[in-house]
């Protein structure tokens, strides 16, 4: 058997079903091109036929990605299969990713199928996929709580179809790793075929286990591909975290005894981008990528680890790409030095036209603040809408005034539309007079259901991260605004999320479907 582990991330897939996860077809190209870097094996870009954006951004990362095998998921049927097909078109080399439920709930609850006919079904749309690509995979949903004679059934016949790799999905997280392990054991033992194809795990974090379930289903089972996504980032409670099992399998390779292609020191700055553009903070306490992860506070462990550093660490910071915060660039940097830097930290704009824009940005951060760190660019850059993007509204200034036992007042002025226009309101605090001077104008009625601040570096001179995640009408959309002050940044937030929930090629959140 193999001792190679495929990295199979379906973030841009998986992640994104996660409530308030949906990402534009830009960020969703900017986070393939920084899991390219991270050299993950596969990148799942998305579900074709689940909307035109899907099938664009699928179609648009095949033309970009060279490096990996671009992935795009499909329904056991020929529209979506040859949908995915088609999107997949300009890639390098693609995969089909063919689902269909195999559990007794879901065929009798959600499809009302018979097991007969989802069998079926199955072999069908393998047979029809051969025709269109030799790599297929075939998950069997909810896989986990079916019934093994009915699932060897059905997967021995895919795999005598033309699948390659057969999934294995714990698809609502109910998994416990010894048994999930065996499972996939089992049916590596009792399917004749087995060894035609190469098992892969995905896991659902419900009960806190994904990361443990997949490693289990490695080691015992002996599957050679992990699902995973930067930051766990999934439906409800997530998917299995890719940092944790990379860093997992290559700091007990005495245990585990395979190799990851994976180039670890872009695990946090992946981690980073895809919290950035999709408002989901990372918790400080968070394995590998947490901003605590590798912080010493108690003065025995810091004692140990200056004297020997393995007495308190089994990993290196630096491994797995925390950088000291440094201070790069400032007020008297030019253009040139500007373009270096974004190259050095493998930032790719498209046109000479987003590097003068992102620049510019640059000098007026570089005027506000004296010290911009790598964390700012990446900031500068990740909030510059690319230069295709047209923007409904967009922030040009604000003033507000708040005094203790005063009602705070804010004016804010933003383009709508091509137009400039002032909104002005009261509010309870700076925020939300600002915010609701914006919605005196543009009045959305959309409905809030998170505001973040976050300090992109250390310090209170640090630039503000703000999420705004808003709804309205079955899209949940969030917007991401950064500035050192937070009340800018917020109104940038919020006028983001309204570019986003005014873009009708958005699809609509999987929940409202
Ligand atoms: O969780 C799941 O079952 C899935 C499948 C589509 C693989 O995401
Ligand atoms: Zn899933």
């Amino acid at each position: 058997m193999s001792d190679k582990l495929i990295i199979f991330d379906t973030t841009l897939r998986d992640g994104e079903q996660s409530p308030g996860a949906s990402m534009t077809k830009d960020e969703k190209i900017r986070i393939a091109r920084q899991l390219e870097r991270l050299k993950v094996d596969v990148i799942e870009a998305g579900f074709a036929s689940s909307s035109n954006g899907d099938f664009e951004t699928i179609h648009a990362i095949s033309g970009i990605i060279k490096d990996a095998t671009v992935c795009s998921l499909a329904r056991a049927n020929d529209r979506d299969i040859s949908r995915a097909a088609e999107a997949l078109k300009p890639a390098a080399s693609s995969r089909l990713h063919i689902f269909l439920a195999t559990s007794p709930l879901h065929m009798e609850k959600k499809l009302r199928m018979t097991p007969d006919e989802v069998y079926e079904q199955a072999r069908r749309s393998i047979r029809f996929a051969r025709n269109l690509t030799d790599n297929i995979e075939f998950s069997p949903e909810d896989g986990y709580r079916s019934d093994m004679d009915f699932l060897c059934k059905v997967l021995e016949a895919v795999i005598a179809e033309g699948a390659t790799t057969i999934n294995f999905p714990d698809t609502v997280g109910c998994g416990v790793p010894e048994l999930y392990g065996h499972a996939i054991k089992t049916l590596r033992e009792r399917i004749p075929n087995s060894d035609k194809a190469i098992w892969s795990v995905h896991c659902h974090n419900d009960l806190g286990m994904a990361v443990a379930n997949s490693l289990a289903g490695v080691k015992i089972g002996g599957a050679r591909q992990v699902e995973c996504t930067i930051n766990g980032l999934g439906e409800r409670a997530g998917n299995t975290s890719l940092e944790e099992i990379v860093m997992a399998v290559k700091t007990r390779k005495d245990y585990f005894g395979l190799e990851v292609g994976i180039d670890t020191a872009q695990i946090v700055p992946s981690s980073r981008l895809v919290s950035q553009i999709t408002g989901f903070l990372v918790q400080p306490n968070k394995a590998v990528v947490g901003a605590n992860a590798f912080a010493h506070a108690s003065g025995i462990h810091q004692d140990g680890v200056l004297k020997a550093r393995d007495t308190y660490e089994i990993m290196r910071a630096e491994d797995v790409g925390w950088a000291n915060n440094k201070i790069v660039l400032g007020k008297l940097s030019g253009r040139n030095a500007f373009k270096q830097r974004l190259q050095e930290l493998g930032i790719t704009l498209e046109s000479e036209a987003e590097i003068n824009a992102a620049f510019s940005r640059f000098k007026e951060l570089a005027d506000q603040k004296a010290e911009i760190f790598d964390e700012d660019i990446i900031a500068i850059v990740g909030n510059e809408p690319a230069e295709h993007d047209a923007e409904e509204f967009r922030f040009v200034s604000l003033a507000q005034n708040s005094a203790t036992g005063e009602r705070p007042h804010a004016r804010v002025v933003f383009s709508m539309g091509g137009k400039e226009v002032t909104g002005e309101a009261d509010g309870n605090g700076p925020v939300d007079a600002t915010l609701n001077a914006i919605e005196s104008k543009v009045v959305s009625g959309a409905e809030q259901l998170l505001y973040s601040v976050n300090a992109i570096t250390t310090g209170t001179q640090a630039q503000g991260e703000v999420t705004v995640r808003l709804s309205k009408a079955g899209r949940i959309v969030n917007g991401v605004g950064t500035d050192p002050d937070i009340v800018a940044a917020s109104a940038k937030a919020y006028l983001a999320a309204l570019n986003k929930l005014d873009d009708k090629s958005f699809k609509l959140n999987p929940q409202a479907i």
